[in-house]
């Protein structure tokens, strides 16, 4: 895949849950661009995902908050940022922690992780490293929402914790979008939601998924680069979907 180099000429880009699913396609994509010269990915373990001489790896884990600050200022060494992805999460853990279809299935430690993992890790990654951001071009802080976040969009009910903890994150990139944007004009931050996606996140949930909507991580993070690289300041703050569409609040 080719890009147009409106973002991505010698782009330095960090990669926030290279370890997963989608976060680990995102990788495989970006080393494969001429443009992009460094790809940091940060995980729980710290290991690059694959060997290639444009990759570091790094240790971030959200139940360590000192690891965000830390691992940032290890990264801001290598010069300003271009391009930031978010991609760790959390739907489902060890048979412990799993979507709620009813109030009468909620828990108080479960919640707490669901809501660390995806949204408090996220926020304070956006203190940590939208500071890093290069300022004279466009740069994306783009981090994995998912459309269940959409309160709007809830007609079925359910997942009473990932919803919430995706919709306090879409509230999170909006409101750092507006203070991002008086000191980087350029500066985009969005939230994106990758579509149902073949991962470990996914795998207890796709039997109902209709035919052709499964898609691969490859084809899924394909997607949303070419997303990415469209948007512009005026986009900033808003979540999009895969195929460019505008996710309601
Ligand atoms: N797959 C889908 O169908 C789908 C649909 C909508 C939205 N999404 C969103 O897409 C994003 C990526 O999901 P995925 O499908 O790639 O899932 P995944 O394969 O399970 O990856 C999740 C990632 O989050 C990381 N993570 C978990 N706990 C962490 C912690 N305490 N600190 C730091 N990182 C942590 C994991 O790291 P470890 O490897 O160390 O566990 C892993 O890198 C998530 O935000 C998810 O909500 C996915």
């Amino acid at each position: 895949m080719t890009l147009p180099d409106t973002l991505w000429t010698k782009t330095n880009c960090v990669v926030i849950g290279a370890s997963g699913g989608i976060g680990e396609a995102f990788v495989r994509h970006l080393v494969d661009q001429e443009q992009v010269e460094r790809v940091h990915c940060l995980s729980r373990r710290g290991v690059i995902p694959f060997e290639n001489t444009k990759l570091v790896g790094g240790v971030i884990d959200y139940e360590t908050p000192t690891s965000i600050s830390q691992v940032a200022g290890i990264v801001a060494q290598d010069g300003p940022l271009d391009l930031v992805i978010v991609a760790t999460g959390l739907l489902h853990r060890d048979g412990e922690i799993g979507p709620e279809k009813s109030l009468r299935n909620l828990e108080d430690g479960a919640l707490e992780k669901v809501f660390r993992i995806n949204a408090f890790g996220p926020a304070l990654v956006a203190k940590s490293f939208l500071p890093l951001m290069r300022r004279d071009k466009k740069t994306v802080f783009a981090a994995l929402s998912a459309r269940v976040g959409s309160i709007s969009d809830n007609q079925i009910g359910g997942w009473y914790g990932y919803r919430a903890a995706k919709a306090a994150l879409n509230q999170i990139l909006r409101t750092a979008s507006i203070e991002h944007a008086r000191r980087w004009p350029q500066g985009v931050v969005v939230g994106l939601h990758p579509g149902t996606v073949d991962t470990e996140l996914s795998k207890p949930f796709q039997r109902n998924v209709a035919e052709g909507k499964l898609f691969t991580a490859p084809k899924a993070t394909g997607e949303m680069l070419r997303v990415l690289d469209r948007l512009t300041a005026a986009d900033t703050g808003r979540v999009f979907a895969y195929d460019g569409q505008i996710v309601p609040a």
